[in-house]
């Protein structure tokens, strides 16, 4: 299979800035990041979530992440994680779950938390997976019907990428055990209902900080590693790649080709080390950005 060249469209996925204005521990890789997109200048950027370093109320840090994503010099939107607006109501594990009003924060600081782009023969699809099962925020709802409806104007043999922050699951789509912080079966359900019968060809999601690629039943499923740490000690269990990084994705008419970048040029932090000797990220000393 070759890809016509001149039809494809290079799409970056950058994925878990964990950004701060006052804990700037990632910031060096950010910046290697910006110069990277400088110099290649791909078609478009998608941020898939946790672009704030922990605390979803900590308003200076999302703040800070927004004027970072403005010097992007590229098209791009971003979508929340949980670290963004907080963790699933059922299933998260952070104490701050979503609410309204944090998303509404993301709402005022990032503009919108679900989008449709279309690059070239595709159509992609940005959504709040943060707000999935949410058990009664309007929100839900509302994408819903949104997602329904975008849906209904795109041709059914038109590609789609879905970009989410959290990974729909972790073995099979109808396991029922939340595994991993992944998206509960009632949520998966919820969000790929609507795409019965269309052309879903590539569900890439971040919240990991693991690389993994896989295909399964037509659909090819990315996890975009974190741009600034890998998370928990090198002898945990691991599906992906235990390494820093960015994806470098072309969506063409005959199909998608995909890379890591980065991993041989970012620095792989580690944040567990941190926690080890603080006893969470926020406890952390204070490091200024540049
Ligand atoms: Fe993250
Ligand atoms: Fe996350």
């Amino acid at each position: 299979m070759t890809l016509a060249a001149s039809k494809d469209r290079r799409i970056l996925q950058v994925s878990d800035l964990h950004l701060s204005a006052t804990r700037a521990y990632y910031q060096d890789n950010w910046e290697m990041v910006l110069e990277w997109i400088e110099a290649k200048q791909p078609d478009f950027v998608v941020v898939s979530g946790d672009v704030a370093l922990s605390d979803p109320d900590l308003w200076e840090d999302l703040a800070f992440a927004r004027r970072q994503l403005e010097r992007i010099t590229v098209p791009w939107r971003a979508i929340p994680g949980n670290h963004d607006i907080g963790d699933n109501v059922v299933s998260g594990s952070m104490s701050k779950r979503v609410n309204a009003d944090r998303r509404q924060r993301w709402l005022d600081i990032f503009g919108l938390d679900y989008w449709r782009e279309d690059q070239g023969s595709w159509t992609l699809i940005g959504v709040n997976t943060q707000i999935l099962n949410s058990q009664g925020l309007a929100a839900e709802g509302e994408q819903a019907q949104w997602l329904v409806k975008t849906l209904q104007d795109v041709p059914d043999d038109r590609p789609i990428g879905l970009f989410v922050h959290k990974p729909l699951f972790m073995d099979h789509p109808s396991e029922t055990v939340v595994q991993a912080s992944c998206l509960e079966l009632e949520a998966r359900e919820a969000l790929i209902a609507p795409f019965a019968g269309k052309s879903l060809r590539l569900v890439a999601c971040g919240h990991k900080h693991q690389y993994r690629s896989f295909g399964l039943d037509g659909v090819i499923h990315l996890w975009a590693p974190s741009t600034g740490a890998v998370n928990h000690p090198p002898d945990v269990k691991m599906w992906g790649l235990r390494e820093v990084g960015f994806l470098d994705i072309r969506l063409g008419d005959q199909g998608i080709r995909q890379r890591l970048v980065g991993s041989d040029f970012l620095f792989r932090h580690e944040s567990y080390v941190r926690i080890l000797e603080h006893g969470s990220i926020l406890k952390s000393p204070a490091q200024a950005a540049p």
